[in-house]
């Protein structure tokens, strides 16, 4: 919540902004949206904190994603981490009518290679060469890594490993290597190391084949200080970097260049801007599809928040109680009249902001709890026991494995669980 604080005459600051009481809010301290899910979840819900996926909006996001995709003439990955259950992931695939994951994690990509036999999955960041060998001795079924995999390599020290363990297996690595397109967060960044590894890749064609490139650039969308370059300026200088390691490679590595090259971009941040782009082939995206509030970004102002936590209010104890001050503790109630109200909910202390009913905010003088947490709120504010307090998570990876099952609603419904994966 955004509160301000006024400079009164006498030097005084007064919280303002209160959610103060109007006889209109009595009893409907919701929007009509967050009413009907209050409803739904004390009559159908598991009475614990849960994490509502909303398929009407997930929907709405897909969609947006899909027509930029099509404009630009590409293709969707999905971005695996950020949407951590194998049936949110079946679901948006469906819709989105793709097969690309980006996977960063070895037990989730054993888990892809199960569950999605068909998929052509990425990886997302260079995993230790011990990862690697995991994934192959635990790796059963019909999914076929020689055809149907990308290990994303950065240095030529780690693509000799992954040589020592290819001859090892006896069988072939698809190899997509890193750039560093501007992140600065590794990865290849200069056509002299460029050079060694597709020497290195060319020299060995029974066990390694350049599969393409992956070029990650957030900042692009994530609204660094114009004082850095606009939008425009920083993709611009992107491009330059990545066309430069293209034109590289098929003057110098000609013979390792072919159609059907995996030329990875983006992430949520700027997958928009690249419609303006032939270059790549395919843009990542998977945060924006569920928008949590670090995505609240001029490049996202088309998505709508489509996840949120819900945990119902335990306890409603009146004015702020702080111990070791008890009485005194008054003093913050009459100061702040969004501290007339105190509720115990279910859980708490998550990476997220509260979203409904308006004006709830936890309370750092008497500390964050992740099993009862206070919540404060004005006298406006209307909650009763059992009714829950609705929070929007602030980014979508690991909050999302906190909950158990994911909750999908549609129209305010509860209509399927999905499990999400183990660590
Ligand atoms: C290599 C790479 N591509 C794409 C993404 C984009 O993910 P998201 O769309 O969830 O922000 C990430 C996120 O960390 C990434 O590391």
């Amino acid at each position: 919540m955004n509160r301000r604080h006024f400079v009164l005459g006498t030097g005084a600051v007064l919280a303002a902004g209160a959610w103060l009481l109007r006889p209109s809010d009595r009893g409907s301290p919701y929007t009509e949206y967050f009413r009907t899910l209050n409803a739904e979840l004390k009559a159908h819900g598991p009475m614990r904190p849960v994490m509502l996926i909303d398929l009407d909006r997930l929907d709405h996001n897909i969609d947006v994603v899909n027509q930029s995709v099509r404009r630009g003439g590409k293709q969707l990955r999905l971005v695996e981490k950020s949407l951590p259950s194998p049936g949110l992931l079946a679901y948006i695939a469906k819709r989105a009518g793709t097969q690309r994951l980006m996977s960063f994690h070895q037990p989730f990509l054993n888990h892809d290679a199960q569950v999605f036999p068909q998929a052509d999955i990425l990886i997302g960041k260079p995993l230790p060469v011990r990862s690697a060998e995991l994934f192959y001795q635990t790796h059963k079924g019909a999914f076929d890594p020689s055809r149907q995999l990308q290990w994303l390599l950065d240095t030529p020290e780690r693509l000799q490993q992954y040589l020592a363990l290819a001859q090892g297996l006896g069988t072939r690595l698809r190899v997509n290597i890193e750039l560093d397109v501007g992140l600065h967060r590794g990865g290849v960044s200069d056509n002299v190391v460029l050079g060694q590894m597709l020497t290195l890749i060319g020299a060995n064609p029974q066990h390694l084949e350049f599969a393409g490139f992956m070029g990650y650039d957030p900042f692009v969308g994530m609204g660094v200080p114009g004082i850095l370059g606009s939008p425009q300026a920083l993709f611009d200088q992107v491009m330059v970097r990545y066309n430069g390691c293209v034109d590289f490679t098929r003057q110098q590595f000609g013979r390792l260049w072919r159609e059907g090259l995996t030329l990875n971009t983006a992430g949520s941040p700027s997958y928009r801007i690249h419609e303006q782009e032939k270059l790549s082939t395919e843009v990542s995206v998977g945060t924006a599809l569920l928008k949590p509030t670090h995505y609240d970004l001029p490049s996202l102002s088309e998505h709508v928040p489509a996840a949120f936590i819900a945990t119902p209010v335990l306890k409603s104890t009146g004015p702020v109680n702080i111990p070791a001050l008890d009485g005194t503790s008054r003093v913050f109630s009459w100061w702040d009249p969004n501290q007339r109200e105190t509720f115990f909910i279910y859980g708490g202390n998550w990476m997220a902001e509260f979203e409904s009913p308006r004006g709830l905010q936890s309370n750092d003088l008497y500390g964050r709890s992740s099993n009862q947490e206070m919540v404060n709120g004005s006298s406006a504010v209307g909650l009763n026991i059992e009714d829950q307090v609705f929070l929007r998570p602030t980014q979508s990876e690991f909050v999302l494995l906190q909950f158990g099952d994911l909750l999908a609603v549609r129209g305010g419904k509860i209509v399927e669980t999905w499990p999400v994966y183990n660590n």
